[in-house]
């Protein structure tokens, strides 16, 4: 099991500290934390894996605003979240940026959490298995690599994919690519285990409930169970 804490534009240095100073992850669940760029080499060697949350697939350039995978490196940082639906929401991340920035990040030695998943009005014109066909076509296969299935209307919102509905899309997924599949989408302590004891869902990216110590603490416990 591998739960993954996205922190999305929250905690500055001080506050990632104060929170790495509180958590203790329980032994037997792989997890790591993604917090914002200039709170990455803060949290790095504290006792987990650190992802950034974007990378750029070039080692350098003229690109305002991007971090490469050869800088993440240099400060320690392990992998990254590539395409997650805010970015391909808000900021132009298309299927073949999502491909590029994936490719420059695992050449890099970066390891990588991809992610995928049907918006609202896609479900509700049936189109969640060619959306998840399409983003799952243009993500490389490469051991470093998880898939993360982030329904988009769950992200945020409180509404939980029911296990039901998460299983369905983790098969077809698995189907597509063989690798791990994270479920993210309003996970919290009270749904987390009846979620993780899916047989296809292989743990958990978690956005607002891993800004709470107790909370993130509660979510990884619920994953050994
Ligand atoms: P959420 O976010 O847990 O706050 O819904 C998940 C994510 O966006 O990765």
């Amino acid at each position: 099991m591998l739960v993954a804490g996205n922190w999305k534009m929250f905690k500055g240095p001080a506050a990632t500290a104060e929170f790495l100073d509180a958590f203790d992850p329980p032994a037997g669940v792989d997890v790591l934390l993604c917090p914002p760029s200039v709170s990455l080499a803060a949290a790095v060697g504290r006792g987990m894996p650190i992802y950034a949350q974007n990378v750029h697939w070039a080692a350098e350039g003229a690109f305002t605003g991007e971090v490469s995978p050869s800088m993440l490196l240099e400060v320690g940082v392990e992998g990254s979240i590539v395409g997650h639906s805010e970015r391909r929401q808000y900021f132009g991340e298309t299927d073949d940026s999502v491909r590029a920035r994936c490719e420059g990040a695992l050449e890099a030695g970066l390891g990588v959490i991809a992610c995928v998943g049907e918006t609202e009005a896609e479900r509700e014109a049936g189109e969640t298995e060619s959306v998840l066909r399409r983003q799952v076509a243009a993500i490389p296969r490469h051991e470093r690599l998880v898939l993360a299935y982030e329904p988009v209307w769950a992200i945020g919102t409180g509404k939980t994919a029911t296990p039901e509905l998460a299983r369905q899309a983790h098969e077809l997924i698995k189907e597509l690519h063989d690798t791990r599949v994270l479920y993210g989408g309003s996970v919290k302590p009270e749904n987390a285990a009846e979620l993780l004891s899916q047989p296809a869902i292989d743990g958990a990216l978690v956005g607002g409930a891993s800004l709470v110590v107790e909370s993130f603490a509660a979510i990884c416990r619920a994953a050994l169970t």
